[in-house]
């Protein structure tokens, strides 16, 4: 991966409140290209191999729990700097300190429920990116 793409879901809370929509339409607004897209329910053990750097964390259970627990969305965005331009996009993993205008601001429900994920570096993305996707399915 070359520094222009990265990796988000839409958890549960946000999916099952139907933001998906508003969601991914501030993404397209920020000039992310979707280059693949999915809806899928993690199993728990999919999620704990996902979350596994947080594993022993005293919320890695919980965040387990959470994002096994209803329908996600998956997708690999396209921009230039697109790791730390989402991340700008999206605000703080604790949205009470996101800025106004971010999608954890608008979305989020708490630090665990904040709408959506975004890799934290570019090889993170790349490793986001295969965990869920499939070189047949990327466009
Ligand atoms: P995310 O960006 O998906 O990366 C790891 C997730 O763990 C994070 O968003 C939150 O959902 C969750 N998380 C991080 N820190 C905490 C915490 N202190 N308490 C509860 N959940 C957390």
């Amino acid at each position: 991966m070359n520094g222009n793409l990265t990796f988000t879901m839409i958890k549960p809370t946000a999916f099952k409140n139907n933001n998906a929509g508003a969601i991914l339409k501030m993404i397209n607004e920020g000039g992310f290209i979707i280059k693949a897209m999915k809806l899928t329910l993690l199993t728990p053990e999919l999620a704990g191999d996902f979350y596994a750097i947080h594993k022993g964390k005293p919320f890695y259970e919980s965040l387990v729990e959470f994002m096994s627990s209803g329908p996600i969305i998956a997708a690999v965005l396209e921009k230039e700097n697109a790791v730390e331009d989402y991340r700008k996009l999206i605000g703080t993993t604790n949205p009470e300190n996101a800025e106004e205008g971010t999608i954890r601001k608008r979305y989020a429900t708490s630090l665990q429920q904040n709408a959506v994920h975004g890799s934290d570096s570019d090889e993170n993305a790349t490793l986001e990116a295969d965990f869920f996707f499939s070189k047949f399915e990327r466009f």
